[in-house]
């Protein structure tokens, strides 16, 4: 009798680890999928005035716009923000451009969001960008290809630091 309740009180505990061991993985899962990425929409876009179709595209592809402001900044500043470009020939043109008008910069937050972002926005060149998005659709070449989107996570938290502090990101 008692050899049959160890083995029920051990089958017990290995069912409720089980049980827990679930858990812990949905959970790393689901923390490690939810991300954060900057977004800016450049001047070429603001200048059309379709922030707002823009911002439309992200939220219908359920990310959420945590973070946003209109600024205007100098080519000293995106000199800064593209400083990984710095060795490459259309560096001085892309600091001209981004300080050529205003920009939206702003925060995304989602399930994948870096990746997701990415697919939204199309490839860098509006010509060979899939066709829906943001870049084909509004974009007009290389340089005005409307938006700017991270590349990566370990970016993206570099990026938003840079116009943004962690009081200004609104979950
Ligand atoms: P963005 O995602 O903002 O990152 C760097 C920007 O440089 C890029 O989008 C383009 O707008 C711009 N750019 C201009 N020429 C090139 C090029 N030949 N290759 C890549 N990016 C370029």
């Amino acid at each position: 009798m008692k050899f049959l309740s160890d083995i029920l009180v051990a089958s017990l505990l290995f069912f409720a680890f089980s049980l827990q061991g679930i858990d812990i993985n949905r959970t790393n899962i689901e923390e490690i999928s939810e991300q954060r990425t900057l977004s800016i929409i450049k001047p070429d876009a603001t200048a059309k005035n379709i922030t707002g179709s823009i911002n439309a595209r992200f939220e219908q592809a359920g990310l959420k716009i945590i973070a946003q402001k209109r600024i205007c900044i100098t080519q000293e500043q995106a000199g800064k923000f593209y400083a990984v470009h710095r060795e490459k020939a259309f560096y001085d043109n892309i600091c001209k451009y981004m300080s050529s008008g205003p920009i939206v910069v702003q925060v995304l937050q989602g399930i994948n969001a870096v990746l997701k972002n990415r697919e939204i926005m199309g490839a860098t060149n509006p010509a060979n960008a899939a066709i829906g998005t943001i870049r084909r659709d509004f974009g007009e070449n290389i340089e005005h290809n409307a938006v700017h989107g991270s590349d990566s996570e370990e970016n993206a938290a570099i990026e938003i630091a840079f116009f943004f502090s962690s009081l200004e990101l609104i979950d």
